[in-house]
């Protein structure tokens, strides 16, 4: 089940909760982040490769890329028997903004987005079907948790929008991660 929680940002423990899928979307639109669920055209198999994936996911993603100008698509698939998922973790778990918008469309599998765009915290779980965007510049950070299980489609409009710009705060330390977010929330 899909999940917001909306957070004073130096109140973490202090939670509006969402679960109705029109009322995050609602949320989220007011803060200029695109929150839809996709229907897949076919039955995946479990291991279906990169080509698989998108052809399955063909007409919501044409549609996106027409209305958004994105260039290139991939997937990536991030399972807790990956060698390097710690790493691979940690990579996101620091407030960060960059150029470009980022969108993620979660095929299987789960994982956490915190917004920061003004003087709250929007945290998203996101859940098989979810496609979620961050707008260009706002402060973000994502937990994919300690025992990850995400596929996700992601596009992109220009290679170098995805560098990220840290903003050396410690707020993400301060909310809880996706393991214990799911205990205490979902
Ligand atoms: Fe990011």
């Amino acid at each position: 089940m899909s999940l917001l929680t909306i957070h004073p940002e130096k109140a973490p423990q202090q939670a509006e909760r969402f679960t109705d899928f029109a009322a995050i979307s609602e949320q989220l639109q007011s803060i200029g982040v695109r929150f839809e669920r996709w229907q897949a055209n076919r039955e995946l198999p479990v291991n279906a490769d990169q080509a698989t994936v998108i052809a399955a996911y063909r007409d919501s993603i044409e549609r996106l890329m027409r209305a958004c100008g994105f260039q290139s698509v991939d997937v990536i698939s991030v399972t807790a028997d990956h060698p390097d998922n710690a790493a691979l973790r940690s990579k996101f778990l620091s407030e960060h903004v960059h150029a470009d918008f980022e969108v993620r469309f979660f095929v299987d599998g789960q994982g956490l987005f915190y917004l920061h765009p003004n003087d709250k915290v929007y945290i998203v779980l996101c859940e098989k079907g979810d496609l979620i965007s961050v707008p260009a510049h706002t402060r973000h950070w994502f937990d994919m948790g300690e025992n990850p299980n995400i596929k996700a489609i992601r596009l992109f409009t220009t290679a170098e929008g995805w560098v990220a710009q840290f903003t050396d705060s410690h707020i993400a330390e301060r909310f809880p991660g996706l393991g214990e977010y799911v205990a205490e929330y979902a």
